[in-house]
């Protein structure tokens, strides 16, 4: 079977909009109707018109959209599709760190449980923690999971106090990367612009010449000619077919497994059969959106 075909066409035959994130496999970032960063598919999802959005990414992205449209239906073709940086945040820890800070916002990175999320003031992406923080009137900031970019956004924003909840939180496929990987980059690819994401550590955010979400690594890398990316290798896909005479360079062990699960024929089976609608407690679903919402309103 030409599975390729066979999407396209129950997607239309079910008026259903495919959406993926950068990091998924090149096979399935073609067919998608819509593909982008986390902010970018948080956004799409809320305003397209289709009642039925096939979320291809991992499951707190699916979670997202459902939140975000609650009549609407959201599969999601692999519901295994975890995030162990989302694990590491749980509603209880939100609750703790806030009666510890009394009056300090929560801002809680899209990567977190909708559970987590309802227990939050506000959310953020990598590509708006710091406009989020900045649009807080309060100086000190509750910020979690991602430790990393805790610190990207206190970086930019020096005049608040940033506590990032839990102190270590991380993704284990951006904080592998290492200073000595900057430097070998830099040895190995001498002319090359090094850009990193921002739930790299902070020694090797200041050390690229770069940082910043997937999708500015799509606004921005057409301005050089030869790139080192370090984030998930997914984004190299999207990023040559935009910018075809530019050369990007990747570490092979920057794979996210969780985003490598949908295969063609998930994609097909779930179109077919219309499995595996994403399903949030109704409660969890209004006080997430607040935060989400919230979010969204903050960063046109
Ligand atoms: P972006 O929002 O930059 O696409 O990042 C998503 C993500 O999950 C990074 O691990």
């Amino acid at each position: 079977m030409n599975y390729g075909e066979e999407i396209r066409r129950l997607a239309d035959e079910k008026g259903a909009l495919i959406l993926a994130h950068n990091y998924q496999p090149p096979e399935i970032q073609d067919l998608a109707d819509i593909t982008g960063d986390s902010l970018e598919l948080a956004r799409r999802a809320k305003e397209v018109k289709e009642s039925t959005l096939v979320v291809c990414g991992v499951y707190f992205m699916a979670e997202t959209a459902k939140i975000l449209s609650p009549d609407k239906t959201v599969l999601i073709p692999r519901p295994d599709a975890g995030c162990p940086l989302a694990d590491q945040l749980t509603p209880e820890k939100v609750l703790a760190a806030k009666a510890a800070h009394p009056g300090a916002p929560f801002v809680v990175y899209v990567n977190s449980t909708a559970a987590t999320k309802a227990e939050c003031d506000i959310t953020c992406t990598s590509a708006n923690s710091a406009e989020v923080v900045r649009a807080l009137p309060e100086d000190t900031i509750l910020f979690g999971p991602d430790a990393n970019l805790a610190a990207y956004a206190q970086r930019l924003v020096p005049e608040k106090k940033i506590i990032p909840v839990p102190q270590n939180g991380g993704c284990p496929t951006h904080h592998q990367f290492t200073l000595r990987d900057i430097e070998a980059a830099r040895r190995e690819y001498p002319n090359a612009t090094i850009v990193c994401h921002p739930e790299c550590s902070p020694e090797v955010q200041l050390a690229s010449d770069m940082v910043g979400s997937t999708g500015y690594m799509m606004r921005n890398c057409g301005t050089k000619k030869e790139w080192v990316i370090f984030t998930e290798k997914g984004i190299c896909h999207p990023l040559q077919k935009k910018y075809p005479d530019t050369l990007f360079h990747v570490m092979d062990t920057a794979v996210c497994r969780n985003m490598k699960l949908i295969t063609e024929e998930d994609l097909y089976i779930t179109l077919r059969d219309g499995v595996v609608p994403v399903q949030v407690p109704e409660k969890t679903a209004d006080r997430a959106r607040v935060a989400i919402e919230r979010m969204i309103n903050v960063s046109k």
